[in-house]
């Protein structure tokens, strides 16, 4: 017999492995504004690289995209950075190695990076690069021990390496309290050390990493809730009106805990300033962390062309690209999968009419800490 607690802890695993972005090249088609968030952190890619005192008798550059979904979304970013690489090593072969989770979107990688798409991929305009493809988790080390120059990751590392727990009355930890919050928190402490403890056996004497991370800045404002309706609320009162209808049930509506935390500038922090911690004692330091807010695009846009339909035909796709998987594999798999996806159909169609009727309040702004990190 399986006891309860057997039954729990594999479905939180099984849904922190349920985290897929769209396929087929429509993560980035529908996320814009994770685009313009890469762009924004280009100069710090190219100051990173600046300082990596790099030279024409380097004969091998490293560079990583952890957490790369697609690839389509950090193309731009990723030709500015072998651009300045060429500056200082014009001799260097230069790998770029894309990572994600294996159940990713490998085909769709592939296809963008190697200019097989309407992408537009620097794989062609830069000589003697290397794109390589790897199913690591950043949760274990992608390259072998002091190879890799510059570590970059964007919007990826506050999906937890498992679900400590499901919340009983909210959908994110935003929204959590108490024992709840604890051990998420508790989860995303130990979660983020471990990712840095890869990076610090993976970079060179000297490497670098730039890491945009979802966080909750000093104003308390992240991902969604940047003024107006607050997603996460929203996406729970939704999911709670589902309950309320009888439409899910209680586990549903429960296991419906999405395996992520946003951590704040201090909690990012600690690892790398606290002169005790494994991660200061590999040799990383934090050279520098801020906040940003990124505005949502769709809802830039929709303040010029006034159009709902084109504003809520932005946004949702925009949202569904990250979440559905984790909604779909809240429901129970005794249903027939019809009746799953007409579920999440139902659901994603409620948050489309609520842009609709009430267009200036929703949005998805983005909010992130962006670090540049070294290691002496
Ligand atoms: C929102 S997408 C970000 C994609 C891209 N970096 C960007 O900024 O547009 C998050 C990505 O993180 C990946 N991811 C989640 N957990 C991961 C893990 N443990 N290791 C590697 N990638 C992971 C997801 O599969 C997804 O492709």
């Amino acid at each position: 017999m399986t006891d309860k607690n057997e039954t729990n802890s594999s479905e939180q695993h099984a849904q922190a492995d349920d985290i897929t972005m769209s396929g087929g090249g429509l993560y980035s088609l529908a996320t814009k504004g994770a685009k313009d968030v890469i762009d924004h952190a280009t100069p710090l890619v190219v100051d990173a690289i600046n300082a990596l005192n790099l030279d024409s008798s380097l004969t091998e550059f490293k560079m990583s995209d952890m957490g790369c979904a697609d690839g389509g979304t950090s193309l731009s970013m990723v030709e500015a950075a072998l651009n300045q690489v060429r500056q200082h090593a014009e001799h260097a072969d230069i790998s770029v190695v894309y990572s994600d989770q294996p159940r990713n979107d490998f085909n769709a990688l592939v296809s963008i990076v190697h200019d097989l798409t309407d992408f537009d991929s620097y794989v062609k305009r830069i000589d003697r690069v290397y794109p390589l493809f790897s199913g690591s988790s950043f949760y274990l080390q992608a390259v072998p021990d002091n190879t890799l120059h510059l570590g970059f990751s964007a919007t990826a590392m506050h999906w937890l390496s498992t679900k400590p727990a499901n919340i009983t009355n909210h959908v994110h930890m935003v929204g959590a309290s108490g024992e709840e919050l604890r051990a998420f928190s508790n989860q995303a402490k130990k979660d983020w050390e471990t990712i840095l403890a890869c990076r610090a056996r993976e970079l060179t004497s000297g490497g670098r990493l730039v890491l945009i991370n979802f966080c909750r800045d000093s104003q308390g404002q992240y991902l969604g809730n940047t003024g107006g309706v607050n997603m996460f609320d929203n996406f729970n009162e939704n999911w709670k009106e589902f309950l309320s209808q009888g439409i899910i049930n209680d586990t549903e509506y429960e296991n419906m805990t999405l395996p992520q935390y946003y951590n704040t500038v201090e909690e990012f922090s600690d690892p790398l300033t606290n002169k005790s911690s494994d991660c200061y004692q590999a040799g990383l330091r934090l050279e520098n962390i801020e906040t940003r807010v990124v505005p949502c695009p769709f809802a830039e846009e929709f303040k010029q062309h006034n159009d709902v339909q084109k504003f809520a035909n932005g946004l949702i796709p925009t949202i569904r690209s990250w979440n559905e998987s984790i909604f779909l594999a809240g429901l129970d798999s005794s249903r027939p999968l019809p009746e799953r996806k007409q579920i999440i159909e139902d659901y994603y169609d409620t948050y489309r009419q609520q842009v609709v009727t009430a267009p200036q309040e929703h949005g998805m702004g983005y909010v992130h800490a962006y670090k540049s990190i070294y290691k002496v």
